[in-house]
């Protein structure tokens, strides 16, 4: 008998603007991701002011989802997807962000997506924005430090929420909400938010303010969409990356223990409708000025999620000792303050830490911290992929990544309890890469023919894991 449950939601996870393409299609408006070029490991994506000339900005085309949808949700039926997550692209919707009127050809495009995924069973589980915000909300309204674009959110979220509240059970606000903790590097206030950091300003206290503003922003929306269908489920998402203390120094453990803020101030707030003790005291002693208004105590309050979503991918470690403290110069961007190399772990090509058993060790945390369901909505291994001369692709390094991370969930659920609602892997198809705009960087069970130059086919084609993941599903994770 299965230790999973038998509505367990095995699917696969994208992000539109990782695999649509069409940016400019069917009224689409730019948005923040549609000025991002190509990066690699140690070189940042550029993120332009505007699309320019003899750039390559490799989210425009992506993986041409946009037209090929129906091809692909074949191949998800085949595999037999229960669920896929994606996003809808805002500026499908509200090309610029601050319409009166949606633009209904964007609205019907997922319209035609939701149907077409319904028709074969599978279950559309649905991000507000991942990295999508417009373009023209963060150059005429300064992202989400301006308070209004609170609202230009929630109207594109009351519209989505309407337009398909018969087809879409599953939501979540915002992707990766956390990111933006990491403000030293820029693409992630700027994927998250729309933000940039201008020259003497404080980056924490922006950083901080924003978040209000998104926090605000997500509770509102959920409170809204509960009132459209109460049935509806509205998750957090985050990025939970557990930080470990390098060994059991006291010490170690209390510098983990404080850096793991990082990864709960969002969802602390997202869950609990109300802000934890430990940031309104670094608030003060930091004197930041989080700009708070009446009544935002309620919105908060009243728009606690039902669930929390969240990707896991690998985990850090911390030394005290580690002389990367918080203001030094040795602390690079991607690090976070006394980063140092797990000797347990190894990595991938990219430096991601593989490590399974830090899964289950998440999901206890986050179950016995939230005592809501889990969702995993991202896992995955990101690498090169070589395609045989036959045409096959054997890729058993993501297979086995995929088995030591099944195998540890299924532990969570069987022996330590915790309630899991589904396993959406990501990068189930081959899509650009969010952190280095390449496609080199390979998450999918379908190969798409395509390069970091943006020269291919565009054709798709099995992976050895397509099968495997095809039998997992099958059998509810009884054999991997
Ligand atoms: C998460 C994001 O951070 O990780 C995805 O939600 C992203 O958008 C995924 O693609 C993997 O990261 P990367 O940089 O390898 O694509």
């Amino acid at each position: 008998m299965s230790k999973l449950p038998k509505d367990f939601l095995w699917g696969g996870a994208v992000a539109a603007h990782q695999l649509e393409g069409g940016w400019n299609a069917g009224g689409k408006g730019p948005s923040v991701a549609d000025i991002m070029t190509v990066g690699a490991i140690g070189q940042p994506r550029e993120i332009t002011e505007t699309v320019e000339a003899g750039k390559y900005y490799p989210n425009h085309e992506a993986i041409d989802f946009y037209h090929r949808y129906k091809e692909d949700v074949a191949l998800f039926a085949e595999m037999g997807l229960k669920a896929f997550r994606t996003s809808i692209n805002w500026t499908r919707i509200f090309p610029k962000g601050d319409e009166a009127e949606p633009n209904e050809e964007g609205l019907q495009f997922y319209d035609d997506l939701f149907d077409e995924l319904l028709k074969h069973d599978i279950e559309p589980v649905i991000t507000l924005t991942h990295f999508e915000m417009p373009l023209h909300l963060t150059h005429e309204y300064g992202g989400f430090r301006n308070r209004k674009v609170i609202d230009f959110f929630v109207k594109f979220a009351e519209v989505v929420f309407n337009r398909y509240k018969d087809k879409v059970k599953y939501w979540m606000t915002f992707n990766e909400i956390n990111n933006m903790m990491d403000y030293t590097n820029p693409i992630f206030l700027w994927t998250n938010v729309g933000v940039q950091v201008k020259e003497g300003e404080n980056p924490k206290e922006v950083m901080y303010t924003t978040a209000h503003n998104v926090l605000l922003a997500s509770a509102k929306a959920v409170a809204i969409g509960k009132e459209i269908n109460p049935d509806f489920e509205i998750g957090a998402m985050v990025s939970h990356i557990p930080i470990y203390p390098i060994n059991s120094d006291p010490k170690n453990v209390m510098l983990a223990e404080e850096s793991m803020r990082l990864r709960y101030f969002f969802p602390d707030v997202q869950v609990n409708g109300y802000y934890p003790n430990y940031a309104l005291k670094e608030f003060e002693r930091e004197g930041l000025n989080i700009q708070m208004k009446d009544g935002d105590v309620d919105i908060l309050a009243n728009g606690t999620v039902d669930y929390l979503g969240f990707s896991y991918y690998m985990s850090n470690a911390v030394d005290i000792n580690s002389g990367q403290g918080e203001d030094e110069e040795a602390n690079v961007h991607g690090k976070i303050p006394y980063q140092v190399d797990n000797p347990y772990l190894s990595a991938s090509d990219w430096g991601w830490t593989i490590d399974p058993i830090g899964l289950r060790y998440v999901l206890n945390r986050l179950w016995d911290r939230y005592q809501v369901p889990l969702f995993i909505v991202e896992n995955g291994f990101g690498a090169v992929d070589t395609v045989e001369e036959d045409g096959s692709i054997h890729d058993p390094e993501r297979i086995n990544y995929l088995k030591g991370h099944i195998e540890e969930l299924i532990k969570a659920v069987d022996y330590d309890g915790v309630e899991l609602m589904g396993y959406t892997p990501w990068g189930i198809i081959d899509l650009v890469s969010f952190t280095t705009g390449e496609m080199k960087k390979r998450y999918g069970m379908i190969y798409v023919d395509r390069d970091n130059e943006g020269n291919g086919t565009l054709d798709r084609s099995k992976k050895d894991s397509f099968e495997w993941y095809k039998k997992v599903i099958a059998t509810n994770g009884e054999d991997l």
